[in-house]
């Protein structure tokens, strides 16, 4: 049976008719939009967490946010990347507080029960004095982990309220098989992250990445190395949504202009010509560049608040050469990442003004439209 608040957000989805617009006020303002969006598209979907060699040796964890929920991502002693929330057995003390570290076990800060890194309940002290305690009760409650092409998912579909609805990663990724393979994306190395917080919803960013209209006034250095009305799109419809944009001949996008670093692929010339930009719903972005690949990794805090975590990734290779150089891309998109995140939050005030209504999409914007035509499919 739909509750109120459900068929509210079916009735205000109505009045998006005629499309292509923007969508309506409630979507980026309502804290009930925003605790539905949650429960229908956050805590059902493969979500991105993180990259492999974030959890370089077995020991290493990070904690995740999905959801809402904290996570203790960590690969074990047998090399497994697992993941668990962040909640003891006993009385459901918070485990692990730093963001990211090394241990041969999890231990509770409270009364110290112990986990080994696979979520076994190693050592309770004094439990054995409590008639009819058995340790292999209470391991760490799982949560579905699943790689794509090096990159760290987790879906918190609950297997015991299945609603038919969880797909398993393979099945989810099929249709972008072998798409990306160029890059090497899973062996990639990190170089640097830099977290932003944005007054915006998260919804805004991925509007915003979704079209190069706005590049020419907003991003006057990207557009001189990469023309604005160059954009091509190839994936136009579903969770998958891109395409490519063209580089200047001979030009990087980096502060120089000049390749920063070794091809993360092997490419032939013509690889050297484009620039990939592929949004994968719900909260990544993917930019794939000749020399380096950039994720963004958004984490919605509330209706007008987004998380997002940029990554950097370059050839392992290129670490070793001397004229090895990651800090020209980092600050050429540190420079047009806070460009975007302005004028998200311009968006976001403007938005929740009594005077905002839904704005006509322009032709250049058929990504957008055709990100909202997913995301409404979904939370409907
Ligand atoms: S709450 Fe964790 S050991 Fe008591
Ligand atoms: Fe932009």
């Amino acid at each position: 049976m739909e509750t109120r608040s459900t068929q509210a957000f079916l009735n205000a989805g109505a009045t998006v008719q005629p499309r292509p617009k923007t969508l309506p006020q409630q979507y980026f303002v309502s804290q009930e939009f925003f605790a539905r969006e949650l429960e229908k598209i956050f805590a059902t979907n493969w979500v991105l967490v993180g990259h492999q060699t974030q959890l370089a040796e077995p020991g290493d964890y990070f904690l995740a946010e999905v959801n809402g929920e904290s996570l203790v991502v960590a690969k074990d002693q047998r090399s497994t990347i697992r993941a668990f929330y962040n909640v003891c057995r006993h009385r459901g003390a918070r485990l692990c507080e730093e963001q990211s570290g090394h241990a041969s076990a999890i231990r509770c800060p409270y009364h110290a029960w112990t986990y080994a890194l696979d979520g076994r309940l190693l050592g309770a002290p004094h439990m054995d004095e409590t008639p009819g305690f058995n340790k292999t009760e209470y391991p760490l409650k799982p949560a579905r982990l699943g790689l794509w092409e090096g990159f760290i998912f987790l879906n918190l579909e609950d297997a015991s309220t299945e609603r038919g609805g969880y797909m398993s990663l393979e099945k989810w990724f099929e249709p972008l098989d072998g798409k990306f393979s160029r890059w090497n994306l899973a062996g990639l190395r990190a170089a640097k992250r830099i977290e932003y917080d944005v007054h915006a919803n998260w919804k805004l960013m991925f509007q915003n990445y979704s079209e190069c209209y706005h590049c020419l006034g907003v991003h006057p250095e990207l557009s001189k190395i990469s023309p604005y009305d160059s954009a091509e799109n190839d994936l136009t419809d579903g969770p998958f949504l891109g395409g490519f944009m063209r580089i200047a001949s001979g030009k990087s996008l980096t502060m120089s202009g000049n390749a920063c670093a070794l091809p993360v692929g092997d490419f032939g010339d013509d690889d050297f010509k484009f620039v990939f930009y592929y949004s994968i719903f719900p909260n990544m972005l993917l930019s794939l560049h000749p020399d380096y690949a950039m994720v963004h990794q958004l984490q919605p805090q509330s209706p007008q608040r987004t998380l997002i975590l940029c990554d950097w990734f370059f050839n392992p290779e290129a670490f070793k050469r001397s004229d090895f150089d990651p800090n020209d891309a980092i600050k050429f998109w540190d420079m047009v990442n806070k460009q975007d995140w302005h004028v998200c939050e311009l968006s976001q005030q403007g938005i929740a003004s009594r005077a905002y209504e839904s704005g006509p999409y322009s032709a250049r914007e058929s990504i957008p439209a055709a990100w909202d035509d997913y995301y409404l499919r979904q939370v409907s």
